[in-house]
């Protein structure tokens, strides 16, 4: 028997524009979820999973974590054939779109299974099978996700387009940030997304470059922010990275509410966070007390909210 932990992450900037090799700021969060193995007689696996979820979440993506089980599975070449695992998901990560719930849950279930044969894998190697589950979700994966759900804190990703090692860089944030979280409630589908937004890109080389130009200056002003610990800044260019997300279409109606809402009550700055169309808005406060305010503000309107302190 054995266990393993994978952390939840939100992503501060350069969602979808990660996917293209442009840097991507994230910060895995406290919330984790949990893989509990045991070994039984028989072959194959058995799923629980008890990870308390945005309802719907689990059956829309049931048969893409089956098959990221399996890859995860696959990769770390344990033998199904001659014994069965049964393995339990649970935690306090809230499984939604937008946290990085697929990728804690491949990075748990591949700590989990390191602990149980005794495997001596690295976090590179966690990370790699981690990946290697979240291709069940979309095929082409930036690999943000599990990177920020395997090492944890504040980190600069940039994916290597050519297939060689991704970028990782952990950054010291010069504060302790506030950030609101708001779950709009619906789960969209990473890979329908992605998919959408490479297809406009194709019928839109020039619009795309311009905006992949702005989001470039922009990361490397966020990261410049979030070294000194810039709040104002910091809040300014989430906002304007939303804008940017707007353009290439991946923010839904409600989540454009969400950031108006937030930054008429005082957050320094809002975006949708991961996917879009739906899951998450992040917003940024300057003080826990106007966090605890914002966040009263949301719930009112009845979204589920969790406040949160990174970097
Ligand atoms: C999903 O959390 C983030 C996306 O950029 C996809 C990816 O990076 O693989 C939308």
């Amino acid at each position: 028997m054995g266990t393993g932990k994978g952390y939840g992450k939100t992503i501060l900037f350069g969602e979808h524009f990660v996917v293209y090799g442009l840097p991507a700021i994230a910060s895995a969060l406290s919330s984790y979820t949990s893989a509990d193995l045991q070994i039984e007689d028989g072959k194959g696996w058995e799923v629980i999973d008890n990870r308390p979820a945005t309802p719907g979440y689990k059956e829309k993506k049931y048969d893409e974590a089956m098959q990221s089980i399996k890859n995860v599975i696959e990769f770390t070449n344990i033998d199904v054939g001659c014994q069965k695992l049964k393995i339990t998901f649970s935690g306090d990560l809230i499984a939604a779109s937008g946290v990085g719930a697929s990728a804690a849950q491949a990075t748990s279930l591949a700590r989990a299974i390191n602990d149980t044969f005794t495997l001596m894998l690295s976090d590179e190697k966690i990370n790699e099978a981690a990946y290697e589950g979240e291709k069940a979700y979309h095929g082409t994966p930036s690999g943000i996700d599990n990177t920020a759900s395997t090492y944890g804190g504040l980190i600069w990703f940039e994916k290597n387009l050519n297939g060689g090692k991704n970028k990782i860089e952990m950054v010291k944030s010069g504060n302790k940030i506030p950030l609101i979280i708001a779950n709009t409630g619906i789960t969209a589908s990473t890979a329908e997304v992605v998919v959408d937004v490479r297809k406009l890109k194709e019928a839109n080389p020039l619009k795309f470059e311009k905006i992949f130009s702005d989001y470039h200056n922009l990361a490397i002003d966020a990261k410049i922010a979030l070294l000194e610990g810039d709040m104002k800044t910091i809040g300014r260019l989430m906002t304007e990275n939303h804008k940017l997300l707007q353009q290439i279409t991946v923010s839904a109606e409600v989540n454009d509410k969400l950031v108006d809402l937030a930054i008429k009550n005082g957050a320094l700055g809002a975006k949708l966070t991961g996917t879009g169309r739906g899951g998450l808005v992040i917003a940024l406060a300057e003080s826990e007390e106007i966090q605890r305010n914002i966040a009263d503000i949301i719930e009112k309107e009845g979204f589920e909210v969790w406040k949160t302190m990174i970097g």
